[in-house]
């Protein structure tokens, strides 16, 4: 499992978002940040507001999430964003016990 950690610019999460549930990816977990990258915020802010969402997914889904998010929050210019991914150790679904994969959707 990996946890796919991504911040867009708002106005691109809800594309992304809709994107994600067309291929099959509901579950997911957003929140609003406030960040930097390279150019170091837009003068005169020192942090922009994005949205960060957060999805943990099965290997195999890890690409396929990955070049989804790519297509619908590249618009080729500073500041659409950023992917990371992580490893995850373990996911339990509190209502069944169901564990790893199983756990996921
Ligand atoms: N190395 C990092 N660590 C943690 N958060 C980061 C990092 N880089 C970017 N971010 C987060 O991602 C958001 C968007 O970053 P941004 O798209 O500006 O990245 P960038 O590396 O500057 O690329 P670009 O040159 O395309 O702007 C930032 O506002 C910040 O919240
Ligand atoms: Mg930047």
């Amino acid at each position: 499992m990996r946890k796919i950690e991504a911040i867009v610019r708002e106005e691109d999460f809800d594309r992304v978002q809709k994107a994600l549930k067309q291929i099959g990816i509901v579950p997911m977990t957003t929140y609003p940040v406030k960040g930097r990258g390279v150019q170091g915020g837009v003068p005169p802010y020192e942090l922009m507001p994005k949205i960060k969402i957060e999805i943990v997914v099965k290997d195999e889904d890890v690409e396929k999430v990955v070049n989804t998010i790519l297509q619908n929050a590249r618009r080729g210019i500073p500041g659409d964003g950023k992917i990371f991914i992580l490893p995850v150790y373990e996911a339990i679904r509190i209502r069944t016990g169901e564990k790893g994969n199983d756990a996921l959707y």
